[in-house]
């Protein structure tokens, strides 16, 4: 749980923070909403105390003064300070120190880290004197998001359109996540391989890539610069993640081994297909009586050839087992010579494909089991990599 405070400045994306009170308050933060006067033009100070469950600050000096209510107290109370929407005029006034209004107030006594999503027209953020405010605050270390592209309220398009809650909450998130992956260039394999029969069919695997997408999401938070090579997968790949689309096993193996010389921390989350189709038909594949028997030879094994040249790699496998999940899991991590293995149960609920949570087993080499109980797929992206985090800095002090 967060404290958060909220500024919410006159522009009509002032509507949307509503969503992004909600979305705090579901995390589990503890919101205090300031809003100018103008926005409460746009929206009332009785919908975002009803979402915050909080009291709405409007006055630099409320009647009857109260202590709690005092913009030093708000400034104090911040771990983080949003402004959302930040107006050309807010981020005039931020960028000069001008401190007029509570909001302006609380933003310079303030000492809690602060995030702008500014809101306006697009010929009106296209100004120099708007970009030159917003390159002066982000000097200063305020963190400024991008805004997006899209309709705006004037029926013009462009850019000027307040960022998406969603990308607004995992900006907050990262705010908080401890860089500690900084430096270091993390590899992850996702999703399935397809492997090709003819011009139309293909042999492939229920993954959806949603583990490694996470994973990727999670190391990406964590300051790390992120590879995803993925099969092919409806997954949104991570925002500032290098995507690197493959389809058949051949492919990623060529894909991964490219990367994986610069890479530090290496997670092969994806279900590669061990066999494909001896010879791809040029032609589709005409159906006569009787049965079909296609050849299938085996593909190489992508992780065993990276355990055996891993250096000092952190190398972390998975292992999707229906029977005997721990012993072949831990047969895994010793045959593909791993730091990690994860092991998980097809057969458990709430485990395996197309869900965004699973029921984990973290192995290491040092023989360590962590039993994981269920959780989001993001959730578990974190803790293995608390576990890499872990073994990196041993082999560090070593
Ligand atoms: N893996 C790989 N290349 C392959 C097969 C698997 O890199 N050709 C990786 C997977 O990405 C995963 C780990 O090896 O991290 C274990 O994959 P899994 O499919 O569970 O096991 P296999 O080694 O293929 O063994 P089996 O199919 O016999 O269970």
């Amino acid at each position: 749980m967060k404290k958060i405070v909220l500024g919410i400045s006159g522009g009509i994306a002032a509507y949307k923070s509503a969503e992004l009170v909600r979305a705090l308050v579901k995390r589990g933060d503890d919101v205090r909403v300031v809003m100018t006067k103008n926005a409460a033009e746009f929206i009332t100070p009785l919908t975002m105390q009803t979402l915050s469950r909080n009291p709405v600050h409007t006055e630099t000096f409320p009647h009857p003064s109260d202590y709690s209510l005092n913009h030093i107290a708000l400034a104090e109370f911040a771990e983080l300070l949003v402004i959302a929407p930040a107006t050309a005029n807010v981020i005039a006034k931020l960028a000069n120190g001008i401190a007029d209004d509570l909001l302006t107030t609380v933003a310079l006594a303030t000492e809690a880290p602060i995030l702008l999503c500014p809101a306006m027209n697009d010929k009106m953020l296209a100004k120099p004197i708007v970009q030159e405010n917003i390159t002066k605050l982000v000097n200063r270390g305020i963190i400024v998001m991008d805004t997006a592209f899209g309709e705006l309220a004037c029926k013009s398009y462009g850019s000027g359109r307040m960022a998406e809650i969603e990308d607004i909450i995992e900006r907050i998130s990262a705010i908080f996540t401890p860089q500690d992956l900084q430096g270091t260039v993390v590899l992850v394999s996702a999703g399935p391989t397809r492997e090709a029969i003819d011009p139309v069919r293909f042999i492939s695997n229920h993954s959806t890539g949603k583990m490694g997408f996470a994973v990727a999401k999670a190391a990406q938070q964590r300051g790390a610069r992120v590879i995803l090579v993925s099969g092919p997968t409806n997954t949104q790949a991570p925002r500032g993640v290098t995507l690197v689309p493959v389809s058949s096993a051949l492919e990623m193996r060529l894909a991964i081994l490219e990367h994986f010389p610069s890479a530090t921390i290496v997670v092969k989350s994806a279900a590669v297909a061990d066999y494909r189709p001896q010879a791809i038909a040029k032609n589709k594949i005409k159906k006569n009586e009787g049965t079909l028997n296609i050849v299938l030879e085996r593909n190489p094994d992508i992780l065993a050839e990276l355990g055996a040249q891993k250096g000092q790699r952190i190398l972390i496998g998975f292992a999707m087992e229906t029977e005997d999940l721990l012993i072949n899991a831990q047969k895994k991590l010793l045959e593909k010579n791993l730091d990690i293995i994860v092991a998980n149960s097809l057969c458990e609920d709430g485990a395996g494909f197309a869900v965004d949570t699973n029921i984990a087993k973290i192995i290491t080499a040092k023989g360590t089991i962590e039993e994981l109980p269920l959780m989001s797929k993001f959730d578990l992206a974190h803790i293995i990599l608390d576990q890499a985090v872990r073994i990196r800095s041993l082999q560090q002090t070593c």
